[in-house]
């Protein structure tokens, strides 16, 4: 039985294994997908967030829900031969996309990939000088409790750069925005997860795209990152607001 999604239903019975289930069943299409239902604005989300890190030459640096590892790959171009980057991610299926496209990748360094809970990080606390994390939030069981691992496994210093999609404010943009994700998004996704449902529960592309509804944004997600301990917690808006990049500092 198909479950109706809530609203402010990210959070449900099962969540962690429906998650890995999804990511699982769509890894294969996964950047192909990306790239569609962002008309290619994806890739200048990524080049943002790397410039919110700062100066990342020779860091230590950690991508959480790393997926196929598109932002690793970025932090390792910029960390260079003297950095150091995990990634991780809960869905072994994504790990083994990343892997499979690092050797094509001329890296000055191959990154680590692991699979590994954004609620429960096996690294030390204060190891890594930034930790980014690329549209996870949505998919976790406890968001204040991924933020908070975050700040843990920083350093003093260290910055957190997260992008999570959001709903925009405006009416008139979130008309089309909403118009968009009905036809064009839900259409494309249908055609690739063919609205099967997956464990009982929403077709892949219903839930990645419906789980935005409701989902903390701006000023409610900053004041998650405060709470973990963030200073300068703050959000840039992209794309219209259909995009959120979070960042903030370890005290
Ligand atoms: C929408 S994908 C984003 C992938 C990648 N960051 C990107 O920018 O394309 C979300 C990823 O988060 C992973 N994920 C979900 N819950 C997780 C958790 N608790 N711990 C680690 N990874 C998780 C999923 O397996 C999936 O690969």
């Amino acid at each position: 039985m198909n479950e109706k999604i809530r609203p402010n239903g990210t959070q449900f019975e099962g969540k962690e294994e429906y998650v890995r289930e999804v990511f699982t069943e769509i890894a294969s299409y996964y950047d192909e997908m990306n790239e569609m239902m962002s008309m290619g604005m994806i890739k200048g989300w990524h080049r943002f967030m790397i410039r919110k890190a700062g100066d990342i030459n020779g860091k230590k640096c950690l991508d959480i829900g790393t997926g196929t590892g598109e932002i690793a790959f970025l932090l390792s171009e910029n960390a260079g031969a003297g950095g150091e980057v995990f990634g991780v991610d809960i869905t072994p299926k994504m790990l083994e996309y990343a892997e499979k496209k690092m050797k094509e990748r001329n890296l000055p360094k191959p990154v680590v990939f692991e699979t590994g809970d954004a609620l429960s990080l096996v690294f030390g606390d204060c190891s890594f000088d930034i930790v980014m994390s690329g549209y996870m939030l949505r998919n976790v069981t406890d968001v204040q409790k991924a933020v908070d691992e975050m700040y843990r496994v920083l350093r003093p210093g260290g910055r957190a750069v997260v992008a999570e999609l959001s709903k925009p404010n405006n009416r008139v943009i979130r008309f089309f925005y909403e118009l968009y994700m009905k036809h064009r998004v839900s259409r494309l996704g249908r055609k690739y997860d063919n609205g099967e449902p997956i464990g009982g529960k929403y077709p892949a592309y219903e839930w990645l795209t419906s789980s935005v509804e409701g989902f903390p944004k701006g000023k409610e997600m900053t004041e998650k990152f405060t709470k973990a301990g963030f200073a300068d917690a703050r959000y840039f808006v992209k794309s219209m607001g259909a995009v959120n990049i979070y960042s903030g500092i370890k005290k």
